[in-house]
């Protein structure tokens, strides 16, 4: 491979061709200023495949390191499976390349707080995309939220029914673990406040098609004294939700509803009904990819860097453990937990500057 490179121009290995690492890839084709410098799959026929339809003259792996190795890269997509996010971002990481990671970020907190702290002491950015909390739609009702003196009771309801096959059909917590996420971050985003404890029960309707339990119930404690509930179901047919959720917030100057489109009402407790105007915003894996680039060169660091984001991942763990236990879970000890896990591991590699940042991650990583 050409290893001479255009100053403009940033080269990008996209890992994982499966249907969201297709999305990836015509989101960076219609990026002006990135090149596609390698696709890389265990199933090297969809990557072949996946580059052949956009027309992509690049090489093909079968992996990670090898592609960092002989494909030139200023940073790479991880849009792989979630056992796989932590190896894939790790070899990145080695190599100092960025990496923008489809979430989980990591399948535990105790691997987001090693791979974090990896990131933080090598210098090297590591990010996820929670493309949902990017929308027009919910930068209004967040603004309306704000106007009307900050949510103190927000809930939430997500009813789909997809048929997706694959490592969905086979988790223990399809919901939970693999969409739960979105809403659990987009909480903290409305709220502007940060989790502490959640109470939750997980199962499986009789109808469930899914192996593992597809519905969850939640009620989470934000530190401002919040309160966030979730309810939602992957085995709801008829009536769906929005894929962003159906939203509605109770505060100090009234209520306002999210369809989790374009949608946005409020009331306060005089006056009529109101639409709130949504405006146009740049949505989604766009959004997210820009928060992205304008870190590296040299803006603000995004919303999904892992130290900001590791709290939506730790939401996911704690209510895994509240629905496992029948117990209210904490947050803090979710992060005790995690970090005692993560610096045993580290000590045990001899990764010393790692060791490091973890003892000074005592309670999780600075918010
Ligand atoms: N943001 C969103 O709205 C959204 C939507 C869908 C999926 N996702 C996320 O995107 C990721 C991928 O989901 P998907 O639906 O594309 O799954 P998928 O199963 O369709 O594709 C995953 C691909 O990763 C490959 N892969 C697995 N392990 C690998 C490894 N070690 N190295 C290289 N390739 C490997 C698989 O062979 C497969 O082709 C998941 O983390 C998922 O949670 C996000």
């Amino acid at each position: 491979m050409d290893a001479v490179k255009d100053a403009d121009v940033r080269d990008v290995i996209v890992v994982g061709a499966g249907g969201m690492g297709r999305a990836w890839m015509d989101v960076v084709q219609a990026r002006v200023g990135l090149r596609p410098s390698a696709v890389v799959d265990i199933d090297t026929s969809a990557a072949r495949a996946a580059a052949a339809e956009r027309g992509w003259d690049v090489p093909v792996f079968d992996d990670v390191t090898t592609a960092l190795r002989e494909a030139p890269a200023d940073l790479l997509l991880n849009v792989t499976i979630p056992e796989a996010h932590r190896t894939v971002s790790e070899a990145a990481i080695r190599a100092g390349i960025p990496v923008l990671s489809e979430k989980p970020v990591t399948p535990t907190v105790a691997d987001a707080m090693w791979l974090g702290a990896l990131s933080v002491t090598r210098g090297v950015l590591l990010a996820t995309s929670q493309s949902r909390r990017h929308s027009a739609g919910i930068s209004a009702f967040r603004a309306a939220l704000r106007d009307l003196g900050g949510a103190g009771q927000l809930e939430t309801q997500f009813f789909q029914n997809p048929r997706f096959g694959g490592f969905r059909d086979e988790m223990a917590s399809p919901l939970l673990v693999d969409m739960a996420i979105h809403q659990f971050d987009q909480a903290r985003f409305l709220l502007g406040s940060e989790p502490e404890s959640v109470y939750c029960e997980e199962f499986s309707p009789s109808w469930s098609w899914y192996r593992g339990a597809a519905a969850a119930q939640a009620i989470f404690r934000f530190s401002n004294g919040a309160r966030f509930g979730y309810a939602g179901s992957w085995c709801a047919d008829g009536l769906m939700t929005s894929w962003n959720a159906d939203w509605r917030a109770s505060a100090p100057g009234g209520s306002a509803t999210w369809d989790g489109e374009m949608t946005v009402r409020m009331q306060g407790a005089e006056g009529p009904e109101q639409d709130v105007s949504v405006g146009s915003a740049s949505e989604g894996l766009d959004a997210a990819l820009t928060e992205f680039l304008t870190a590296l060169d040299g803006g603000e660091a995004p919303s999904g860097e892992i130290r900001r984001n590791i709290r939506s991942l730790a939401m996911v763990e704690a209510a895994g453990e509240s629905a496992s236990t029948g117990n209210r879970v904490e947050l803090d000890s979710v992060f005790a937990r995690a970090g005692a896990a993560a610096l045993a591991e580290a000590e045990a590699a001899g990764e010393v500057e790692v060791v490091d940042q973890l003892r000074a991650w005592e309670g999780g990583p600075p918010r």
